[in-house]
């Protein structure tokens, strides 16, 4: 059985990350192993819940835990002030102190969620990530980002706070739908395709064991996704260098399409769309040849990632005749504008420089913003 254990070092936080298959009936030891008071609250989705929450509540009993556990429904509308308040009321009747410990048991949904709760309550307390989809593997349990949504948008509201420890158990992945399996992954091409060295090819190697999900290979595909991640994460806490930016490669079109579209589409669905049309831009501008672009959309499309809109994704914004490219061009432009990462009205998109040379270019002219997206439609 292979085990990753690994530290990563930051400015202002330490996490240790354990990567490996039957970790989660460790939580309890590894938990009070952190040296704090032994109380816990656990945060989970009904489907995790009922799955796994068995093996971490049994795992903190032993272990001498008291523990309170929040059950949320599925689905990113959990991920809300209204549950974190739910959360802080747990949290106050169990009397957990600034020596507590808040656990995420979930995917990407919970692990922002109880990362936000655990940054914030008494000013923070530590959090213990247990990511169980691929996507909070690769991307959203490394990094600190911990966050809400708010009811006109996504992840508006949240802080940088790192946990103290993440135990990502691949055998958890074995439930896992081939959708969110496949999202997950776009993430992973997305690392590799920002990254100098061989992991595009590794990719390339590995995926009929992946998608077949081998374990060894699945312990080894997490384990250099987030020390990929974990190594950006270090040289940009915070966001403030740049460094981290270069991450966000295939988001710039994909999150417009996440928000423009009727949420059909998974987050690393509309990623890989976004990868695509990057890389066109980045052909049109001289930065990739044509065979480097075609590479990243094969594998996209090996690891069944929709590289095209399907016909059936219509848009929420401008009503209209959605079908038709310019309506759909004004809808994800509109949603390109109020993206976060536009500064000074500015789009700004991650190209690629050649495989594993990401920059930011602010210089993409609308015309070619326009034709990509017409490309991908
Ligand atoms: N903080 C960050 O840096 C960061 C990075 C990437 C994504 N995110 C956030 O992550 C969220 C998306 O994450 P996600 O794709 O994991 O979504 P999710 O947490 O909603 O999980 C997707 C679905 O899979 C189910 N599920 C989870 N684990 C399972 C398992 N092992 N077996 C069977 N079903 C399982 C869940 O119940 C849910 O229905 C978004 O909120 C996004 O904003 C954050
Ligand atoms: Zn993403």
């Amino acid at each position: 059985m292979r085990r990753f254990d690994t530290v990563l070092k930051l400015e202002r936080a330490t996490t240790r990350i354990v990567v490996g298959t039957g970790l989660l009936g460790e939580v309890g030891a590894r938990t009070a192993a952190l040296d704090l008071d032994r109380r816990a609250l656990v945060i989970t989705d009904e489907t995790v819940g009922e799955l796994y929450g068995a093996d971490v509540l049994g795992g903190l009993d032993e272990a001498g835990f008291a523990h309170g556990l929040l059950t949320l429904p599925a689905g990113d509308r959990s991920k809300s002030l209204a549950s974190a308040e739910r959360a802080f009321e747990m949290l106050a009747s169990m009397r957990l102190g600034r020596d507590g410990v808040v656990i995420g048991l979930g995917g990407g949904m919970v692990t922002d969620l109880a990362g936000f709760v655990g940054a914030t309550w008494l000013r923070g307390v530590a959090t213990v990530l247990c990511p169980t989809t691929l996507e909070a593997d690769v991307d959203a349990a490394i990094g600190g980002k911990t966050a809400v949504n708010l009811p006109f948008g996504k992840n508006l509201v949240g802080a940088f706070h790192h946990p103290r420890l993440v135990l990502a158990d691949t055998a958890c992945l074995g439930s896992l739908g081939d959708r969110d399996l496949s999202a997950g992954l776009a993430e992973s091409v997305k690392h590799a395709a920002i990254t100098p060295g061989d992991f595009l090819a590794w990719h390339e190697a590995n995926a009929d064991a992946i998608l077949a999900r081998d374990d060894d290979v699945l312990v080894e595909l997490v384990r250099r996704n987030m020390e990929i991640k974990g190594e950006v994460v270090a040289r940009d806490e915070r966001e403030t260098t740049g460094a981290r930016a270069m991450l966000n490669y295939g988001h710039t079109i994909g999150h417009a399409l996440e928000s423009a579209g009727t949420f059909s589409l998974r987050h690393g669905e509309c990623v890989s769309i976004g990868m695509v049309a990057a890389g066109w831009i980045a052909c049109e501008l001289g930065m990739l040849d044509g065979e480097e672009a075609e590479r990243i959309e094969r594998l996209l499309r090996r690891f069944n990632l929709p590289v095209r809109l399907p016909e059936s994704e219509t848009f929420s914004a401008n009503a209209g005749d959605f079908r038709s490219s310019a309506a759909r061009f004004d809808s994800v432009r509109d949603y390109l504008s109020r993206d976060k990462k536009v500064v000074g009205g500015v789009v700004r998109f991650v190209l690629l420089n050649g495989l594993g040379q990401p920059v930011l270019r602010d210089d993409v002219g609308e015309a070619l913003i326009r034709k990509a997206i017409e490309r991908i439609g």
